[in-house]
């Protein structure tokens, strides 16, 4: 997969959506009702972090609810590229970059939406021929007034800010031209997973869906 196809990819990923659900799933037995929850909500794009156990798990069960697109977030190396695909994942997300986890998800054929905080990142992923990152930390980087500021002179880049955003300052990305959705937990917070409150959890969606 070259870098264009990749970016086309995640392109389309990040475009079905206002926002991607970041996932942290410590029981198994979550992964089908939560996914089924935020895809009824509206936000079929979901990213599995692979930070417990079960994660690999997680995203296999998860790739089996029907509308949903199951990503795998933080990949580090090849291995976790294959381990991802092996799993059923159908993109990978990563917090940066390394040249060698760009050679093994292009290899394998994985779109890749890998994380940039700098112009320089941004530079050397597009010199590479990708069109697509996230911006991360993004709250922590100088929120959207950072990224509308490295949009300035590099507006060839689309991103999905992620890393401290909620509802309340989504739509301040979500109005800036280079961004094409944002990425954030805050729709499947914790307590009502591990209560298994799937409805509160489609509601969050559908305002998330919204935005
Ligand atoms: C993460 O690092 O887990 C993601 O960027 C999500 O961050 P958030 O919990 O601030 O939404």
């Amino acid at each position: 997969m070259t870098p264009q196809e990749a970016s086309q990819k995640c392109a389309e990923i990040c475009t079905l959506a206002p926002v991607v659900p970041v996932l942290v799933v410590h029981d198994i037995a979550h992964a089908r009702p939560l996914a089924e929850a935020l895809v009824a909500g509206g936000l079929p794009a979901l990213e599995v972090t692979l930070r417990t156990d079960c994660a690999l798990d997680v995203i296999s069960e998860m790739a089996k609810v029907e509308g949903g697109i199951v990503g795998a977030g933080t990949l580090l190396n090849a291995q976790d590229v294959s381990n991802a695909i092996n799993a059923g994942a159908e993109f990978g997300v990563s917090p940066g970059y390394t040249e060698q986890l760009l050679d093994a998800a292009e290899e394998k054929a994985l779109p890749l939406l890998c994380g940039t905080s700098t112009a320089s990142d941004v530079m050397r992923l597009l010199a590479r021929g990708y069109n697509v990152a996230k911006f991360f930390p993004a709250e922590a980087n100088g929120g959207a007034p950072a990224l509308k500021a490295i949009g300035a002179p590099l507006p060839q880049m689309n991103f999905c800010p992620t890393g401290g955003i909620s509802l309340k300052n989504a739509n301040e990305y979500l109005s800036l031209s280079n961004t094409l959705c944002v990425g954030g937990s805050w729709v499947a917070p914790a307590s009502l997973v591990e209560k298994g409150d799937w409805k509160a959890i489609e509601e969050l969606a559908r305002e998330a869906a919204s935005l």
